[in-house]
C-alpha cells in the first residue's frame, strides 16, 4: 500500500448519481481485482473507500455514487488536471484459482464496480454477469461489462432487462450452469439472498463487504465485522473479499 499524489484524468457522470473517476499515477501500481482505494477530499479529515474498477497501466477509474457530502465534493471540486490523494491498493481482493474456469459474478448498485474488475483480470475465464440495477437511469458501464460471456440485467423496477435483482437472474440459470466459483458484492439482503440459493450447492462463493471505514489499513478497527465462527475481521485489511460462509451477513 502507498499513498499517492495522482492527477485526475476525468470525471464525469456516467448514469443518474454515478460518477467515473480516472486519475494517473506517477508510476504503474499493481492492482488485484476487488482491491480499493482510500480517497482523499480536501476538507474531509477521513478518506472514502472506493473500489477500484479498472487499473489499465498508470491509470486508475474508479466509479462511485454521490451519496453525502464527501462524494458530492469529489465530483464538485476535482476536474481534470486537479491532483488527488489516493491510499491504494488496499484490500484483499478477488481470486480465482487456474481450475476455477467458469466465474460468476453477481453484483447490485455500486457492487458492480469492483467485479468488474474481476473481468479485466480474468479475461481468459468464461465470466457469466449478474448484474442488478435500480432502474434504467442508473445502468452503466455498458462495454466493460460487455466483455462477459454472458451478461444479464435486470433492474427492480423492470425497466431495463429483468424485473428483479441480480440473485433472481442468476438463479434462474443455477439449474443449467455449472459454476466453478462465484463473486459477489452488493448489498447486505441481496448477498443474504445468494447465501440462501447457494445453500449445499458446494460452489465456493466469495463476497466483498461494505463497512463504513475510518484508516483503511486495519488500524482503527472501525470497519470490524462479525465471523462465523465468533472471531471478528478488519473489513479492509481482513477482506473486504471473505468465503461467504465465513462472515455472518
Ligand atoms: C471497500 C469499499 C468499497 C467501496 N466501493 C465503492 C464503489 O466502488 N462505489 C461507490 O459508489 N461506493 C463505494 N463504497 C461506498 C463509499 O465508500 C461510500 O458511499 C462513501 O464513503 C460515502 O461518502 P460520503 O461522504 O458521500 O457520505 P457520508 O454519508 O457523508 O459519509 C460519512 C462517512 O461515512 C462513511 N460512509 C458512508 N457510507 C459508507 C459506505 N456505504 N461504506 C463505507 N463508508 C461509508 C464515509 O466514508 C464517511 O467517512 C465502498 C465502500 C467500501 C467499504
Ligand atoms: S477502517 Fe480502520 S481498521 Fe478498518
Amino acid at each position: 500500500m502507498r499513498e499517492v499524489l495522482a492527477t485526475v484524468l476525468e470525471n464525469i457522470p456516467i448514469a443518474e448519481n454515478i460518477y467515473s473517476l480516472s486519475f494517473a499515477t506517477e508510476e504503474e501500481i499493481a492492482v488485484r481485482p476487488g482491491q480499493f482505494c482510500m480517497i482523499g477530499v480536501a476538507g474531509f479529515p477521513l478518506r472514502r473507500p472506493i473500489a477500484v474498477c479498472l487499473a489499465e497501466g498508470r491509470r486508475i477509474t474508479v466509479c462511485y455514487q454521490l451519496k453525502g457530502r464527501g462524494t458530492r465534493a469529489l465530483a464538485s471540486e476535482y476536474a481534470a488536471g486537479e491532483r488527488i490523494s489516493v491510499l491504494l491498493p488496499l484490500g484483499n481482493g478477488f481470486y480465482a484459482a487456474p481450475a476455477e474456469k467458469k466465474i460468476a459474478l453477481v453484483g447490485g448498485g455500486v457492487g458492480i464496480f469492483p467485479l468488474i474488475s474481476v473481468m479485466g483480470a480474468y479475461a481468459d475465464r468464461d465470466i457469466y454477469a449478474y448484474m442488478g440495477f435500480r432502474s434504467r437511469s442508473a445502468f452503466c458501464m455498458e462495454s466493460e461489462l460487455g466483455r462477459a460471456k454472458k451478461l444479464v440485467i435486470s433492474t427492480d423496477d423492470g425497466s431495463f432487462g429483468l424485473r428483479g435483482n441480480a440473485v433472481q437472474a442468476f438463479e434462474r440459470d443455477l439449474g443449467q450452469e455449472q459454476f466453478d466459483v462465484v463473486f459477489s458484492c452488493g448489498p447486505l439482503p441481496m448477498l443474504r439472498a445468494l447465501k440462501e440459493c447457494l445453500e449445499g450447492k458446494g460452489i465456493p462463493a466469495y463476497v466483498s463487504l461494505e463497512e463504513r471505514m475510518g484508516c483503511g489499513i486495519g488500524a482503527c478497527l472501525v470497519c470490524v465485522c462479525d465471523r462465523t465462527d465468533g472471531a471478528h475481521a478488519r473489513v479492509c485489511k481482513d477482506g473486504p473479499v471473505f468465503a461467504i460462509g465465513d462472515v455472518k451477513l
